[in-house]
Order: structure tokens, then sequence, then C-alpha cells
């Protein structure tokens, strides 16, 4: 936690309140000892003192990427998660977790190559899938104002709330449950997704919410293969998916779908990802990592697909895309 941070947050709100510090502990219910005290950095404001101080901020435009210090000191035993975007260093800290994926190097891969434009700050952006919320809450907090988390589990719902709070960003942010697009009406600026990928096979998913969000069809790509198919839907005309897609799901079909269509894709970046890596993530969760992957190189190899590349040691490692896709039609500007 940074103390010092939170005094200077504190005297920012109170700045812009235009109050002494006597008016603005009666507003926040405190006295003015105490107010003094915080922006002197010599104690920290309690949890509930940091919500009405946040509401106050967001009341008064203050943007919520710049109060989350008061989040962090809201008592908030969370984990900090970090990654460094084009828009800047990003900082989320999530409180709920439960029965949701950790951020992975699939979160990280997508928002280190987002770009934000002015219109997706000022539209309306979807994160189809949000698990925890890592990617709304990390795209509200790049200044996007109205952003919809939307995902089939409840669990996952509740987590992307609680972590929005957390962050300060839940006024951004608008849960959704809904079966991939089934449940949405509107036309976003900007799509983005970090799909499951994995297939369902060797009695896997096993029935917990976690299963989710790794496994999806007989081949893992029943949900790339929906969403690809219904996006153009829900696309302004010159909005984008941006999404994850690793190389041992087929490409060339991926883009052979979002062809017909009427889009255009792109591989805006690539890295790779080792299998053996990637493996501890579900170890993580209780499950035989080891025995999945196996499989998923047995049925690219027996494909002859080439998303795989042979490391040292019976290690694989797979190409991490992030991908871009817009309407062949729209006008796309940046
Ligand atoms: C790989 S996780 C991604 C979570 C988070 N966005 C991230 O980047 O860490 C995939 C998410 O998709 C959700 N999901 C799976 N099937 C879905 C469906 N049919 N409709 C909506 N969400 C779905 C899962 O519940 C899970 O939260």
């Amino acid at each position: 936690m940074r103390l010092n941070e939170t005094g200077v947050v504190v005297q920012k709100i109170r700045a812009l309140s235009r109050l002494s510090q006597e008016e603005f502990a009666r507003k926040i219910g405190v006295s003015f000892t105490t107010v003094n005290r915080w922006e002197r950095n010599k104690s920290r404001p309690l949890p509930s003192a940091c919500s009405r101080l946040i509401e106050l901020g967001q009341g008064l435009g203050l943007d919520p990427s710049e109060m989350t210090v008061l989040g962090h000191s809201a008592g908030v035993a969370g984990m900090l998660w970090s990654v460094d975007t084009l828009e800047g260093p990003c900082q989320v800290t999530f409180t709920n977790l439960s029965g949701v994926l950790e951020p992975t190097v699939f979160a990280k891969a997508l928002l280190q190559n987002l770009t934000i434009r002015q219109k997706d700050k000022d539209g309306l952006v979807l994160d189809m899938g949000t698990g925890s919320g890592v990617l709304a809450i990390a795209i509200a907090l790049a200044g996007c104002k109205n952003v919809h988390a939307v995902d089939v589990s409840p669990a996952a719902l509740q987590a992307c709330v609680d972590n929005a709070k957390t962050n300060c960003v839940e006024k951004r942010i608008r849960p959704i449950r809904s079966d991939l697009v089934d449940g949405v009406s509107d036309k976003y600026d900007l799509v983005v997704a970090n799909p499951p990928t994995f297939a369902e096979e060797n009695g896997f998913p096993r029935g917990s919410p976690i299963d989710l969000s790794f496994f999806t069809g007989v081949l893992g790509h029943a949900f790339v293969d929906r969403l690809a198919r219904s996006v153009p839907g829900i696309l302004k005309p010159t909005g984008r998916l941006v999404m994850v897609h690793p190389s041992y799901l087929d490409a060339v079909r991926l883009r052979s779908i979002l062809e017909e269509g009427g889009m255009e894709m792109v591989v805006v970046a690539s890295q790779r990802v080792s299998l053996r890596v990637y493996s501890s993530v579900f170890k993580k969760y209780g499950y035989d990592g080891q025995g999945i992957l196996g499989k998923l190189v047995e049925r690219c190899l027996a494909a002859g697909r080439e998303g795989l590349l042979w490391r040292r040691d019976a290690d694989y490692a797979f190409s991490l895309d992030v991908i871009e896709a817009f309407k062949a039609t729209g006008k796309h500007d940046n």
C-alpha cells in the first residue's frame, strides 16, 4: 500500500470541493484533526471513509484511476496485478477471485497490445467472458466510461462487480449475464475477449464454475467460432474485435468465419508461450495440466497443424496471437 499517496489524493478531492479542512471533515463525518492527519500521511482513512471519499471524488469528476490508492487502502486484502499497457502502467487489485481465473499471460498479452481510441472512451465497450473482470476494469481505468462485462457464470459476474468496486470503476462497468451475445442488444465500438480454448475431453469439464474459463466444445473452438459468427451483429460500422487466439486453435478457420461475416482480420502481436509453463495454470486449479496439454499436442500433431513448436525436453510452445478484426466496409481509423 502506498500510504504516502493517500494524502495527495485526499488533498486533491478537498481542493476540488473548495472546502477548508474543517468543512471537508464535516462533509465526510470525521474530525478536523483526522483530515489533517490524512493529508499529512500520518494516518490512513478507514474503509467507510474511503468509500465516502471515492464517492465524493467521482461526483467531482476525478478519474477513478487517480483514486485507486483509496480502494487499496480500504482495508482490502487483495491481489495486486500489474501490466504495462500502451496507455501506460495499469494496476488492478482483485478482492474476489472465487470461481474465476486469476489473470494469465492471455489477459496480459491482450492488454499490452490494445490500442484504446477516443471513440472507445466515449462510446461502448464489451468484455466478452469477463471472469474476474480484469479486462473490463483495466479498460475502464484507461478511460472508457461505458464498459459492458458479459459472462454466463454468476460467480464471474459477482467477482467482476466486487473487483470493479475495489478499483473504483463500478460506475463505468455494467455486468450482464449472457450466453455469449444472446442477451446483448447494443452495438459496440470495441469488443474484447480472452476466450476459453481447450477441448472438452478426458472427463473435463468436471462441473465447477472455473471449467468455463478453460473448456469449450469437442475441439476447443466452440466459444471462438460462436463469437466470430455473431460479432458482426454487435459491432458499430467502425467497431473492432480484439481477441487473444492461441496457435493450437485454427487461425485459418477463424479468419474464414470472420470473412464470411464481412470482417477482416489482422494479427497485431504474437508471443511464444511454453506448454510446460502454461500447465502450471491448470495445476493451480487442481487439473491434470500435463494430461490436458498432452492430449492437445496429440490432437494438433494428428491434424498436421503447425500451431505447436517443438522445444527442448519434450516441451512444446504455442504462439499466442492478439488479433484485431473489423468490418471490411467500415471506415477503420485510429
Ligand atoms: C479464459 S476466461 C477469461 C476471463 C477474463 N476475461 C480474463 O481475461 O482473465 C473465459 C471466460 O469466459 C466465460 N465464458 C465461458 N463460456 C461463456 C459463454 N458461453 N458466454 C459468456 N461467457 C462465457 C467464462 O465463465 C470465463 O469467465
